[in-house]
């Protein structure tokens, strides 16, 4: 029995994490500002799989002091939310007085102090039993009474003495991942700016929010409210650079010879097409890394193993499409004539395409053809070229390689 060291599912440990230096810093920067009652907020945007979530991790533990952040230990007291679709005010609301509760309220005085400051929580709670719905309580006062009390446990938590907790803070750090899935109810860029504000006017800016999603987050918050997005520091993940793919591999083996007790080694051959697979894509590596090892010796990762670990049956690059492409080629898209377009394109993997070529291969009308890459373009399926007219590309090549594949296996 061998354990695969890979993991594609879930996001990386520090122990791993590669690169992003940049951001990295930019959030460091804002945690001190933080510390020092100077805060203000990140937005990280980037697509599946790109990293936010093991990056927002990495920051954790650097807030929390686990790690340390320019020689020094920072000591912030973390919330984490995800957002869902069934997300409400209140849920949010409640989810931050949970996690202040479970680190704040250890022994019988703090419980009781903590108890006394978000004591209408209970109140609601009580009422909500009653009439069922979050619309039945105003929103409004909802949020006047927790940004109050946010605000005091703030302060007293910053304050040199803890002010009746144990311990004293730098300040809170609240990170919000998956903010895609906010729904206009949430109204989530109103509620973070609203918040923001009210506290700065009770004079703590010790507060950082974290907010993380897919790129369109922004529109979202910018639905919200129009100015909420000036109240973060905006990062966007892009592809990681192939030093950061060879690290990556090279602590994954590392971490196999801990789970097996026994080296794994990758041929010089087989790394480099693993990092040529993994196009910059985090998830990627591990998902081509994955397959490839399972079907290696354990020992040593041949450039056989990446080869039909990726291309084979049940193998990575099915696994890959089924995550992040299948939904753009079979839901987001219902017309024949739009995925033959697709299907073109791909021959010729993630390389700018021009119109003229793709006619020249299409079986149908001009005015069909038209309406397919329009179709494709405003859904963010293919790129078009800036400052060049009807030039076109997919994504990236494992899309390409991902349709041509599912095409020939629809061909049998
Ligand atoms: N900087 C990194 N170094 C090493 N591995 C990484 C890095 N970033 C991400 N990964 C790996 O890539 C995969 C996806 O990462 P993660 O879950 O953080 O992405 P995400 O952007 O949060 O995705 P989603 O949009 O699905 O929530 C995981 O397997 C994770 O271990
Ligand atoms: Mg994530």
């Amino acid at each position: 029995m061998k354990i695969n060291p890979f993991n594609p599912n879930s996001p990386t440990g520090p122990g791993m994490f590669a690169g992003r230096i940049k951001e990295i810093e930019s959030i460091e920067q804002i945690l001190l500002q933080t510390r020092a009652n100077k805060g203000h907020g990140f937005l990280l945007l980037g697509q599946r799989g790109i990293g936010k979530t093991s990056l927002l991790n990495l920051v954790k533990y650097q807030a929390e002091g686990s790690i340390k952040t320019k020689d020094e230990t920072l000591n912030f007291l973390v919330i984490e939310i995800d957002i869902t679709k069934d997300t409400t005010l209140y849920t949010i609301i409640k989810k931050i007085e949970l996690a202040l509760r479970r680190k704040l309220a250890k022994s019988e005085p703090t419980r009781k102090l903590f108890s006394d400051i978000w004591n209408f929580l209970g109140k609601i709670e009580v009422a909500g039993a009653k009439v069922n719905t979050e619309r039945d309580f105003d929103k409004e006062l909802l949020f006047e009474e927790f940004s109050y009390s946010l605000a005091d446990t703030l302060k007293r938590i910053t304050a040199k003495n803890g002010e009746n907790f144990e311990s004293t803070h730098d300040g809170i750090l609240l990170m919000v991942d998956e903010s895609d899935n906010a729904t206009k109810d949430l109204d989530l860029g109103t509620f973070l700016k609203l918040l923001v504000e009210r506290l700065q006017k009770e004079g703590t800016q010790q507060l950082m929010i974290g907010v993380s999603g897919l790129p369109k987050t922004k529109e979202i918050l910018i639905e919200s409210h129009p100015s909420s997005i000036r109240i973060f520091e905006e990062l966007n993940l892009d592809r990681l650079n192939d030093e950061d793919i060879k690290y990556v591999i090279k602590r994954v083996l590392d971490h196999s010879q801990e789970l097996n007790k026994k080296r794994t080694e990758i041929e010089p051959k087989a790394e480099n097409n693993l990092v040529r697979l993994s196009e910059g894509f985090p998830h990627f590596i591990h998902q081509y890394g994955y397959c490839a090892f399972d079907l290696s010796d354990g020992l040593v990762i041949t450039d056989d193993n990446i080869q039909k670990g990726a291309f084979g049956n049940n193998g990575a690059i099915e696994k890959i499409g089924d995550k992040y492409y299948r939904d753009d080629f079979y839901n987001k898209i219902k017309v024949d004539s739009y995925r033959q377009v697709l299907i073109i394109m791909a021959t010729k993997l993630d390389d700018w395409v021009t119109k003229k070529y793709i006619k020249s291969k299409f079986k149908g009308q001009p005015a069909t053809l038209d309406n397919a890459i329009n179709a494709l373009r405003t859904r963010g399926i293919i790129l078009s070229k800036e400052g060049t007219k009807g030039t076109y590309r997919l994504q990236d090549k494992g899309f390409a390689w991902w349709i041509t594949m599912n095409q020939k296996k629809e061909e049998k």
